[in-house]
């Protein structure tokens, strides 16, 4: 590759600029809304540690393998899959579906962050006794409200895209990324001083085993690859911004830490506070069915309830922070989203970064329109694209890391950065994951994934 070629692309400028980015890409809504709620569902500590599992033995190799085909191609997914194959179709099919899987994920993942900045504006509103506009905002079924907030949402993830990768997505994680981690801390121990939160701290590290089936298994590892970025192509795109100097297994060991952190921190926040609405006496357990309510209606319905009981400027404080948060987490996400289909587009037709961002957003706001006004799309969305769509991904990458590529090879591109890997034991394990162990597991988790839809 030329020098202009590198330019145009665009590389990060530090090594913690990388790291902080991927890690913004991968801590998002899935860690500060979907893990908790899947704890709160699935027996508290007991799924705690099966995704710990998941994270380490699936995750974390599947990482490292995006990074290096990443940096070694230097291109978007399709273009990278392409130069390593020698032009095969089918190769380019896994980077085709990761762009395709970038763009309708991120076009439902907009009307949820659209949701949370809703939100924000409804705790100013509901604070100055404006009840019925902030009624109006933290309607989630409000097609208008939700298209406005998601092209809203769309237009800051494209202004910063267009910033370049350096000037655009790292400077924007950098800034984001250590403020939001302030505010996780600063919320979760404020709620830690209120009554009824020691009920949630219970719930939340007692591990309730009888809970564990192949059903928990299948959302722990979905929500591994949700919450990591993986299986579509967003760690690949990333790592083709990188240079030689970068060691790759260390940066995915803090990327993965620093997203199961802050899960595992988030989940310190979320269960406690549902346990203080409750003693508020806001109600969160289904009395029919005793099950605790759906993660939408917990994150929008319990915690703005919460808010309001708290009352005054400290419960708009707080629930403005909360919500904000949640955006912030958002935001650093759908920068990622959007990064891949606009390096497809600049690395394979030659487009500006600007266009590229421009016309992927427009396309991508009008799905998000759509499904604003017809939000029961969502489910199927995040059945096809997620729950599917990833670990198929995955498996994809594996395999063809695995079986085509072959591990050594991949290694030697590793060894640039960490001297030594082939006879290091990190490397040794990670080639035994990511042929056998990843693949046979993932494999698994997606034919019983599949098998369980259609019955
Ligand atoms: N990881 C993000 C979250 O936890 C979502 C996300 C961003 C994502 N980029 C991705 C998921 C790429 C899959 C692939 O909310």
């Amino acid at each position: 590759m030329t020098t202009a070629d590198n330019a145009s692309r665009g590389s990060w400028n530090s090594k913690i600029g990388f790291i902080l980015a991927a890690a913004g890409s991968a801590v998002g809504l899935g860690n500060i809304w979907g893990f908790p709620t899947q704890v709160a569902d699935n027996g508290g500590a007991a799924f705690i540690l099966i995704y710990l599992v998941c994270c380490l033995a699936v995750g974390f190799p599947v990482m490292v393998a995006e990074f290096t085909i990443g940096r070694y191609t230097g291109k978007n997914p399709v273009g990278a899959f392409r130069d390593l194959s020698g032009n095969s179709a089918l190769a380019k099919m896994i980077g085709y579906w990761g762009v395709i899987c970038g763009v309708m994920i991120l076009s439902f993942y907009l009307v949820l962050s659209g949701w949370t900045f809703g939100y924000v504006m409804e705790e100013v509103f509901y604070f100055f006794g404006q009840s019925d506009t902030a009624a109006t905002l933290g309607d989630l079924g409000h097609g208008t409200k939700n298209a406005l907030f998601s092209v809203l949402f769309m237009t800051f993830t494209v202004l910063i895209i267009t910033g370049g990768v350096s000037q655009g997505i790292e400077r924007a994680t950098k800034l984001l990324m250590p403020i939001l981690i302030l505010m996780l801390i600063l919320l979760t121990s404020y709620i830690f001083t209120l009554d009824g939160s020691m009920d949630g701290l219970r719930m939340y590290i007692t591990p309730d085993f009888s809970t564990v089936d192949t059903e928990l298994v299948l959302s722990a590892l979905g929500q591994a690859f949700f919450s990591l970025s993986l299986g579509m192509g967003a760690l690949i795109t990333y790592g083709s911004y990188l240079n030689k100097k970068q060691n790759l297994i260390a940066s995915a060991a803090y990327v993965t830490a620093l997203d199961l952190m802050i899960a595992v921190l988030a989940g310190l926040l979320i269960i406690p506070a549902m346990f203080v609405a409750q003693y508020g006496g806001t109600e969160i357990f289904n009395p029919e069915t005793g099950a605790l309510y759906s993660s939408v209606t917990l994150v929008f319905d319990v915690l703005p309830e919460m808010f309001h009981q708290l009352g005054g400027l400290a419960g708009a404080l707080i629930g403005i922070t909360f919500f904000t948060l949640l955006g912030l987490a958002a935001l650093t996400s759908t920068i990622s989203l959007l990064e891949v289909p606009v390096s497809y587009l600049i690395d394979e037709f030659g487009m500006r970064r600007k266009k590229a961002a421009w016309s992927i957003g427009v396309v991508v706001a009008l799905i998000a329109v759509v499904i604003s006004y017809e939000t029961s799309l969502i489910d199927l969305f995040v059945i096809i694209f997620n729950e599917i769509g990833l670990p198929l991904g995955g498996l994809m990458i594996c395999l063809f890391l695995g079986y085509f590529w072959k591990a050594e090879n991949a290694l030697k591109e590793i060894r640039h950065g960490f001297e030594g890997v082939e006879t290091h034991w990190s490397g040794k394990l990670w080639s035994l994951f990511i042929t056998w162990v990843c693949p046979v597991l993932i494999a698994l988790v997606l034919m019983t994934t599949i098998v369980n839809i259609f019955t």
